[in-house]
């Protein structure tokens, strides 16, 4: 009996140490694969905070007051680089906006002016973008520039056809109270300051790590690009690189170098990457508009000025994966389907000018549930169904896109021939709601948006002011 105890206490000895050993190696390796997994990733952790023995006064203080503030910015590559607090806060006495601050002068919310002594190519791609002022007269309108925004604005090539705009008519329906939570808080990305510089980097670049991570993730653009009228946020989500992004991008090498990036740090693309990104032999651009064909987010869609350089810059973010047949032909068919998406915008244009001759509607915008329907269908259903189309979303082209564009059509045609006889007059001529043949729309220029309107300043701007029809 003892004999056989002795034995079992040995055997249950070594299978302790057994055990053990194994316990060990694998803890071992699983440390290993950790560590292969982020090798190449200069993670933030790994990043040393470079204000951790400074003494400068406002770190110190502020280690206190704000400690979130100061370790974040201790992490960025500019810190590290020797910005400091006081290169983006403070500003002299008499610039617009100053805040007295502990013996000196601060911006709260510093402007690009701050940024751009040391980012000047960036800020300036930035401010000749539609990011720019184009974005916030999209609700303010051209009136509310000042001269020297004015001349700004002219400087914009991707604006030129909208030299006029009237405030806009949802924007001044809606009032204040709300628009300050809803255009302006996204279509601010380009609102002019006190000090006369334009645009906030803050929107995407969120202080205060700064970091290259955060701005080429999808979601920084999620914030303005998402909803019924520009669905980019959902559409990249269905789509292959989305889903690429999803299952794998845990794995990309989101802090590379600007201009450093390539397939072999991300093997599908972000928003940013086809939109902003260097990628293998394309430059970074802070210009959205750059590598643009379309303007798709107008009711009929016409090419840009100088699109065909836009075009070839788009595509050679493509050709970094893609070979070239495949992507001429998804341009040719996503060419063909714009415009006929445009057709039946059209259409709908001829359904509302029947009723205009016969004054049954009024010019009047969002006076009757007429205006709503004819809006959604291009401002939400064919703008959906275009990017859908440029972006691989084949649902948001289909049953958020063309399928609501047709609904809308009948329900247009519905509505204008219970107008028709209600008022007794005659219908409208045979074909006039037909699909018209998709018409050339090569030429750059102003496009088919009936002309805004007057747009000189009127006395009293909240009494008589001028709207658009519709975003
Ligand atoms: C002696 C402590 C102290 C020093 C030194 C100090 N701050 Fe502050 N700072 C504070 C406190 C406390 C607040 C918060 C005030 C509040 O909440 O109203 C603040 C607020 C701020 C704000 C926000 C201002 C606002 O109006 O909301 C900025 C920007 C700022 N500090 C930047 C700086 C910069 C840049 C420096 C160095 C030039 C600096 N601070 C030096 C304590 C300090
Ligand atoms: C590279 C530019 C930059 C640097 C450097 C910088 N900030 Fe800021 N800071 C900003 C921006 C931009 C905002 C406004 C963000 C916004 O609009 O919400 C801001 C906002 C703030 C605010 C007010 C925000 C709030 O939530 O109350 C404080 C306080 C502040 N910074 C303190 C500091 C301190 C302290 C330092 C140095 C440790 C520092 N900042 C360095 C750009 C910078
Ligand atoms: C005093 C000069 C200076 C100011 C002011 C400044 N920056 Fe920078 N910034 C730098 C330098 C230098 C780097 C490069 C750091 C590096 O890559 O090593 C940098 C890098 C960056 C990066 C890239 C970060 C990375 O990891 O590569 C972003 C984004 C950025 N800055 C945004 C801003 C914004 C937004 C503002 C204004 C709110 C601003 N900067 C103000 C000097 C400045
Ligand atoms: C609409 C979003 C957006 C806005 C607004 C924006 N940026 Fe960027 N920025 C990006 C993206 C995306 C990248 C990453 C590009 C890449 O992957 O190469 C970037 C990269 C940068 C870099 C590093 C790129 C390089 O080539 O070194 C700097 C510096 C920078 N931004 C500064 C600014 C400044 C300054 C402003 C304001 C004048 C600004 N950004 C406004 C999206 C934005
Ligand atoms: C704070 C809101 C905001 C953020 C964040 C934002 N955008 Fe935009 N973006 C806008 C607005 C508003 C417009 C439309 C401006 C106009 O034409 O009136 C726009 C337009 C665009 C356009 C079309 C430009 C043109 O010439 O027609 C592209 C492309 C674009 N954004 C890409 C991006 C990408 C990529 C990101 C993320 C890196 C991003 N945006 C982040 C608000 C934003
Ligand atoms: C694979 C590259 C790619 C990705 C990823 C991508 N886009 Fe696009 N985007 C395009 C192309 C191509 C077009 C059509 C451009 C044209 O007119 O030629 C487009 C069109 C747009 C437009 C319409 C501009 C207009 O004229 O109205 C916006 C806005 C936009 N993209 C924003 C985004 C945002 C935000 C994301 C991420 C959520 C994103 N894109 C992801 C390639 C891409
Ligand atoms: C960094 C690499 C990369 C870039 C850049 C890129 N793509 Fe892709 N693309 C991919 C990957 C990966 C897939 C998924 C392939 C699959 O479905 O097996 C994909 C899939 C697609 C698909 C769907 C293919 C299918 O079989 O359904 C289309 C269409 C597409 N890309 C178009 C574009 C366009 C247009 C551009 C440029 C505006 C672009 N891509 C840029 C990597 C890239
Ligand atoms: C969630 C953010 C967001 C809100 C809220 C928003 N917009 Fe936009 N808006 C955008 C983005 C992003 C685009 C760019 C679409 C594109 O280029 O495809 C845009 C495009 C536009 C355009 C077309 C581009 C142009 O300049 O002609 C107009 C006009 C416009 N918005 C006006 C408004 C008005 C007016 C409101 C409020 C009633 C509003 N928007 C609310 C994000 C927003």
């Amino acid at each position: 009996m003892s004999e056989g105890r002795s034995f079992s206490l040995f055997r249950s000895a070594r299978l302790a140490i057994a055990g053990l050993v194994t316990l060990v190696v694998v803890l071992g390796m699983v440390l290993l694969v950790a560590s292969i997994r982020h090798a190449g990733q200069p993670a933030l952790a790994q990043r040393v905070n470079a204000l951790a023995g400074s003494k400068d006064e406002c770190v110190s203080c502020h280690r206190t007051s704000t400690p979130g503030i100061v370790e974040q910015f201790g992490m960025s590559t500019m810190a590290a680089a020797e910005v400091t607090c006081r290169s983006c806060h403070e500003v002299t006495a008499d610039h617009p906006g100053a805040v007295e601050h502990e013996g000196t002068y601060v911006l709260n919310q510093p402007s690009t002016a701050k940024c751009q002594p040391c980012h000047n190519a960036e800020a300036n791609q930035y401010l000749l973008s539609r990011h720019g002022l184009p974005a916030y007269v999209a609700f303010a309108g051209t009136e509310s520039l000042t001269p020297e925004q004015r001349l700004l604005y002219d400087r914009i090539e991707e604006a030129r056809f909208q030299p006029n705009r009237a405030r806009n008519a949802l924007y001044h329906l809606e009032g204040p109270a709300v628009t300050r939570f809803a255009c302006e808080d996204c279509h601010n990305v380009g609102r002019p300051h006190p000090d006369g510089s334009v645009g906030e980097c803050q929107k995407c670049h969120l202080r205060h790590q700064f970091t290259l991570e955060q701005a080429r993730r999808p979601e920084t653009c999620n914030f303005c690009h998402i909803g019924p009228d520009h669905p980019q946020w959902e559409i990249y989500h269905e789509s292959p690189h989305g889903i690429a992004y999803a299952t794998d991008g845990h794995r990309w090498n989101w802090e590379a170098e600007a201009g450093t990036l390539s397939v072999n740090d991300f093997p599908a693309p972000t928003c940013a990457t086809c939109h902003f990104g260097g990628f293998g032999s394309s430059g970074t651009t802070h210009d959205v508009g750059d590598r643009l064909t379309w303007f798709l987010f107008e009711p009929i869609s016409l090419r840009r000025p100088g699109w065909e350089g836009n075009q070839m810059r788009m595509q050679n973010v493509c050709l970094e994966c893609h070979n070239t047949n495949f992507i001429s032909a998804l341009y040719e068919d996503a060419d063909e389907a714009t415009e006929a998406v445009n057709a039946w915008v059209r259409q709908s244009d001829q359904i509302l000018a029947g009723l205009q001759e016969r004054g049954l509607v009024t010019d009047a915008p969002f006076d009757e549930l007429f205006d709503f329907v004819h809006f959604e269908l291009w401002h939400h259903w064919g703008r959906t169904a275009k990017f859908g189309m440029w972006m691989q979303g084949p649902d948001y082209t289909q049953w958020h896109g063309a399928y609501e564009v047709l609904r809308a059509l009948a329900e247009l045609e519905e509505m204008a021939h219970a107008k028709l006889a209600t008022a007794g007059a005659e219908p409208p001529p045979q074909g006039a709601t037909d699909t018209p043949p998709p018409g050339p729309t090569e030429a750059p220029g102003p496009t088919d948006t009936p002309p805004p309107g007057p747009t000189e300043a009127p006395p009293d701007v909240e009494a008589t002011v001028e709207i658009e029809a519709g975003p």
